[in-house]
């Protein structure tokens, strides 16, 4: 039994990335033998034969492990964040709730921007998890009491009518949400994970092996592109800011965007485009040195703290220093703050006319306003400048 319970915890780490350990071996012995007697087997050998050849099996085997515990408007404030997120995008934005569960953060995101007046068809939300018995108990959409924690009375009287016991979620906020099943630690979702705008993966990566956390995340970061921005549990900020991502600077928002993944040629990332800033000679050494610790700053990620610093710097009478104009808006950009960014960006580019990493920003900005046409004088001067600084 005891080899038994091993091959199994094994099989589980590699199939769909838990880390075993978040479960008591006792634990792991009760759930296998409840599926041994389940198949009226009684032999290890032969559940381990039958595990592996049998589909069905495998499902009732993820039900047994998997925690699918989830209520509505667990993260409120992540929530209502992205209301003037998808305010400010010209497109339709994509949003995943990866895991879903049993939707009830889907349907939270869908009922909170429905009650900012946000019109639907600007945004389109997509609820994936491994666990088929959750996947259909979101799509039913009715919902008992352990569903609604805390005080949520005023969007139970909105949008859910009351049936015996039970709250059944009105048509236009559930035709909203779409449900997928994937396995998302397999090579399949991980080659191909679906392009979004918003990821929010609550509660997950805690219970995910090292390695599974690691390939999640870089799949979220080519899914997300430079801009997109991920929202995690407090639990699992720490892992994200491990593996390089930048946290927004609001204190009790655990939102995320992607940071120095090489593989893009997208916008430059935060971190890359801090390093590169020229050394300038043009300014004195003590100040170079301010600059650099502002810098330093940004790149940990601590954003508010680097902003105070640069404010200071920025304050100075007479300052005419492009790479602190560019730096803030580095910083004003990782912070989600486009508006301030780009003007950060014009002071830089108006100082040093042919800055071309003021430009490549500029030119992104532009695209995502959908101001196609100072997007492409942007991208025109872009090049010259790039001309320009090759031919040097
Ligand atoms: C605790 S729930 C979190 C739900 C929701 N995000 C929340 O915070 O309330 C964890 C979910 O992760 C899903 N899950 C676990 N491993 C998965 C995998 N490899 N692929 C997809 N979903 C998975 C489980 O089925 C479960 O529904």
């Amino acid at each position: 039994m005891q080899d038994l319970t091993n091959k199994v915890r094994k099989f589980c780490e590699v199939e769909f990335g838990i880390n075993s350990e978040t479960m008591s071996v006792s634990t792991w012995k009760k759930i296998i033998h409840e599926r041994m007697h389940h198949c009226s087997i009684s032999q290890p050998n032969d559940y381990w034969n039958f595990l592996q050849s049998s589909p069905e099996e495998y499902q009732a085997l993820v039900e047994a492990v998997v925690v699918t515990e989830s209520w509505f408007f667990r993260d409120q404030a992540a929530i209502d964040f992205l209301v003037p997120f998808i305010k400010r995008q010209t497109h339709r934005v994509r949003i995943l709730s990866i895991p879903c569960a049993s939707g009830e953060e889907p349907y939270s995101i869908a009922m909170t921007l429905v009650d900012s007046g946000i019109d639907p068809d600007c945004f389109h939300i997509e609820g994936i998890d491994i666990s088929q018995i959750a996947l259909s108990k979101a799509k039913q959409a009715i919902y008992g009491k352990n569903s609604f924690r805390g005080d949520k009375q005023k969007h139970l009287l909105a949008h859910f009518s009351k049936e015996d016991e039970c709250y059944a979620l009105h048509r236009d906020i559930k035709n909203l949400v779409t449900f997928n099943y994937a396995n998302v630690c397999s090579s399949a979702f991980l080659s191909f994970p679906p392009i979004a705008d918003v990821i929010f993966c609550r509660n997950l990566l805690i219970y995910l092996n090292k390695k599974a956390q690691v390939d999640l995340l870089t799949a979220f970061a080519h899914a997300l592109g430079n801009d997109g921005i991920l929202i995690v549990s407090p639990a699992e900020a720490d892992l994200c800011r491990k593996l390089g991502w930048v946290k927004s600077p609001q204190p009790k928002l655990f939102i995320f965007q992607r940071h120095a993944v090489e593989h893009s040629k997208r916008a430059p990332v935060i971190k890359a485009i801090v390093r590169e800033i020229p050394q300038k000679t043009s300014i004195a050494a003590k100040e170079l040195k301010g600059l650099e610790v502002i810098q330093k700053l940004a790149d940990e990620g601590t954003f508010q703290e680097a902003w105070k610093l640069l404010e200071k710097f920025l304050g100075r009478e007479g300052l005419a220093d492009p790479d602190a104009y560019f730096l803030a808006g580095v910083i004003k950009h990782a912070c989600l703050q486009e508006e301030l960014a780009e003007k950060y960006f014009l002071k830089a580019l108006y100082l040093k006319p042919d800055f071309v990493e003021a430009l490549t920003y500029l030119a992104l900005l532009a695209e995502r306003r959908g101001d196609d046409h100072q997007a492409q004088l942007f991208r025109s001067r872009l090049e010259r400048s790039e001309k320009y600084v090759h031919s040097e």
